[in-house]
């Protein structure tokens, strides 16, 4: 499953890249407009920092298919070719969908609540759908289950389309989909740090490091111990 960083402050990005193995970063607009900043200007800094290469996913604002499509054309040219072009699973989104993959333009089908938008969203070309977990939870639904039941249905169906799972509240929700195989996770920055915050862990280590300073002194580690 890869992994990508649902954020947009750079520093945060830089902070993760740094610790964990991460795939890349998605992003939607109430995300960039909590940097208070140009959105494009965000994104260029993004994508500079996390390369070409990278999964990066940015989302159109215009409600009717031509203008996702001018707004797809605007990520490109600004992201790079490589960017998803992230599309609300509306029926103004499909029809967007199906003439950029026609440009070969790479999209992914978001805010999906229902199993069925991200079978249309398949059918009409995207790379990558995005059921939201969480808020499908807080509707009184099963955010789990549709992203497992998309999962079922591309598979059987033999659609290439991958999930990219979005809006987690903790690390359960993504072991559940990590356990079933689904294609993409993308979490905000505390839900990632909480897949190992666990005074278990750090208990373990602590224990770990006392019995060899006692030993070796305090402060000692392996490259600094009498050889
Ligand atoms: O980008 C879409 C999704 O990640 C939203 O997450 O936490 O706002 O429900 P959240």
């Amino acid at each position: 499953m890869k992994l990508l960083i649902d954020d947009a402050n750079l520093d945060e990005i830089r902070r993760l890249y740094d610790l964990y193995p991460i795939d890349g970063v998605t992003t939607n607009p109430s995300i960039l407009s909590k940097t208070g900043r140009n959105p494009f200007e965000v994104l260029r800094e993004i994508r500079a920092f996390i390369g070409k290469e990278a999964d990066f996913h940015a989302q159109v604002i215009a409600k009717d298919a031509a203008g996702m499509i001018e707004d797809a054309h605007a990520i490109v040219k600004e992201l790079g070719e490589g960017t998803y072009v992230k599309i609300p699973c509306v029926p103004e989104g499909f029809k967007a969908m199906k003439s950029l993959k026609k440009e070969g333009i790479l999209t992914t089908g978001t805010t999906i609540y229902t199993s069925m938008q991200a079978y249309l969203a398949a059918k009409s070309g995207a790379s990558y759908t995005a059921p939201y977990i969480n808020r499908i939870d807080n509707m009184g639904y099963d955010g789990i289950r549709v992203a497992k039941e998309i999962q079922d249905i591309f598979e059987m169906h033999g659609m290439e389309t991958q999930i990219l799972a979005a809006s987690f509240k903790n690390s359960q929700q993504v072991l559940e989909l990590c356990k079933y195989g689904i294609g993409a996770s993308t979490v905000a920055p505390a839900v990632l740090d909480g897949f190992v915050n666990n005074i278990a862990i750090t208990g373990a280590i602590d224990v770990f490091v006392n019995d060899f300073e006692k030993i070796n002194g305090e402060g000692a580690t392996m490259s600094t111990a009498k050889k």
